[in-house]
């Protein structure tokens, strides 16, 4: 993995000032969640899939299609169906085969919009964090985060962010679905796992 501090990956970064203070806001968040979850994770590692995660989320289609060809990937129609979708995997290409970062950096980008069952502790913190971070003032995000923030008062940290996290993935595929749009099979998948583990615990 290539070295670059804090500040070479925010110089790598051309955002609208909304967006970069949403990427600022999914990084503290980010660093929060770590701290009580995951706590011996590694932190720079969090900062940086915090900052780049979104780093392709205002680039036009013909932008993102240029980015997969530079690295000689095509988008499949569904891909290309749901181009909210397309940031997260040009975002991680250019991690991957750009900055040469490493591979769970590069994975939590490309699983940060749809989630996935099994997250690995950064995939789990990257998802979550982008979702409840406090420049989001969306009713569905300040409403998600008072539910984590209840259930962390009620449950064990890990059961409260499985709940949560459940909660999110409804979420997620009740508003596709009144759209009418496709659904990731991975965040079906994601829903049904944490779901499932939350009954494990027996609550
Ligand atoms: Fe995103
Ligand atoms: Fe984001």
């Amino acid at each position: 993995m290539k070295v670059y501090s804090r500040d070479d990956i925010i110089n790598l970064l051309s955002l609208s000032p909304r967006r970069f203070e949403h990427t600022l806001g999914t990084e503290r968040a980010a660093l929060e969640l770590a701290k009580l979850h995951h706590p011996d994770i590694d932190m720079e590692k969090v900062s940086f899939s915090a900052l780049l995660h979104d780093m392709t989320k205002e680039y036009s289609i013909e932008d993102h299609i240029a980015v997969a060809k530079k690295f000689g990937i095509e988008f499949s129609p569904e891909e290309l169906r749901s181009p909210k979708l397309l940031h997260s995997k040009t975002a991680s290409y250019i991690c991957r085969y750009e900055l040469k970062l490493s591979e769970d950096i590069c994975d939590a980008v490309f699983f940060h919009t749809t989630g996935k069952k099994e997250m690995l502790p950064l995939e789990e913190i990257l998802y979550f964090s982008d979702y409840i971070e406090d420049t989001r003032k969306d009713e569905e995000c300040i409403e998600l985060r008072k539910n984590y923030l209840e259930l962390l008062t009620k449950n064990e940290p890990r059961l409260a962010l499985d709940k949560a996290l459940v909660l999110s993935f409804n979420r997620t595929i009740s508003g596709l679905m009144k759209k009418d749009h496709l659904i990731d099979k991975n965040t079906i998948d994601a829903r049904n796992y944490y779901l499932s583990r939350t009954w494990k615990t027996g609550v």
